[in-house]
């Protein structure tokens, strides 16, 4: 099958496209041949320093197809169904190989794109806002990189639940695109000093809850963007930042840190069943997957020099 692989880690021109054996099918697994390749930005931070766990290394965690071959002890799914995958490598490529558990049945005539691009985006935000953020209706959300796949899930997902929501973004252009997917101030971290626009926009309050993606000094400014008793999902490491930031500010306020990972249950029924319910959710048009664009499989060091280029706003999809 074409892939496209890498031999060390490096920058986007370490993908080339190449012939690589076809995955096979374990008794609990299915394989899929890839419609839509979700690039995800686990998927860039791997291609720059990840483990590699073959020569040539397959990169990528999801991709949405259709089953070709389904596991003897696999009895949910069967060939021919449509369904988005994740899991820890392989999503760059034409064919792909999961357990069957990493594999969600998408609902008839939902687009396979738009599903491809769901489960870790959406399911890390939910996770980001709910289970782990405790978010109640009427709170004060700040999304850090709101033009992130997780970050415009995480924008409508917390608007949805009643929340005033604040982003961050590189540009007032990007900020621009995130105001119909319910944010209600931007902020502009080249131009504006978030912590202190965050205290300008709350009246000296703080935000109830941040999502940070980021890390780095992003994650000192959400500290310090907190009001009494507020919390931060500390949930990824974009700005590829040293984590070293000062906690004083935590005790006196009972504020909280709390790092998010979505991979450590994504095998467990409540997050499966809540990936499913987002699925489904956004089949019935009622969360919206933003895409911003799709290149060739073939041209995937482009698609990832694009998404490190800053411009694309929610997910950028590879098309075998
Ligand atoms: N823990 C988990 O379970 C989990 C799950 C999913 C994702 N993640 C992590 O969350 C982070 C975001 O993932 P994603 O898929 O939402 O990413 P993405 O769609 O690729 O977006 C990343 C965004 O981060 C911002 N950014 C800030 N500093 C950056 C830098 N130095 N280089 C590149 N971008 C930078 C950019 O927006 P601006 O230009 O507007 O700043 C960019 O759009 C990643 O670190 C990922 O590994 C963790």
């Amino acid at each position: 099958m074409k892939a496209a692989v890498y031999y060390q880690n490096g920058g986007p021109e370490v993908l080339k496209y190449e012939d690589v054996p076809d995955p096979e099918c374990h008794p609990k697994g299915v394989v899929i041949r890839v419609e839509a390749v979700s690039i995800e930005g686990g998927d860039t931070l791997n291609r720059w320093h990840g483990a590699l766990a073959n020569k040539p290394h397959v990169v990528g965690y999801q991709a949405g197809g259709e089953i070709v071959q389904v596991g003897s002890e696999v009895t949910d799914l069967k060939v021919g169904q449509k369904v988005t995958t994740v899991f820890g490598a392989g999503s760059h490529a034409a064919l792909r190989a999961v357990p069957a558990r990493n594999a969600w049945p998408v609902p008839k005539g939902f687009n396979i794109k738009l599903a491809a691009a769901i489960p870790v985006p959406f399911g890390t935000a939910d996770d980001c806002l709910f289970e782990f953020g405790h978010l109640k209706s009427g709170e004060t959300v700040l999304v850090q990189a709101g033009a992130s796949g997780v970050g415009v899930a995480a924008i409508q997902l917390a608007k949805r639940a009643g929340a005033t929501v604040l982003a961050t973004a590189s540009s007032n252009e990007r900020l621009e695109r995130l105001k119909p997917l319910g944010l209600d101030h931007g902020i502009n971290y080249k131009t504006d000093d978030v912590a202190k626009s965050v205290m300008k926009l709350t009246h000296n309050r703080g935000v109830d809850l941040v999502v940070d993606p980021v890390g780095g000094a992003t994650l000192q400014g959400s500290l310090l963007s907190l009001a009494y008793r507020g919390r931060v999902s500390m949930v990824g490491a974009a700005g590829r930042e040293a984590m070293t930031i000062d906690v004083s500010s935590l005790m006196a306020g009972n504020r909280s840190l709390t790092g998010v990972f979505l991979g450590a249950e994504i095998g467990t029924d409540r997050a499966h069943n809540m990936i499913q319910r987002l699925i489904d959710e956004a089949a019935r048009g009622e969360l919206k997957v933003v895409i911003d664009r799709t290149f060739p499989l073939s041209e995937a060091a482009a698609a990832h020099a694009y998404i490190e280029s800053r411009q694309a706003v929610g997910r950028v999809l590879l098309i075998p």
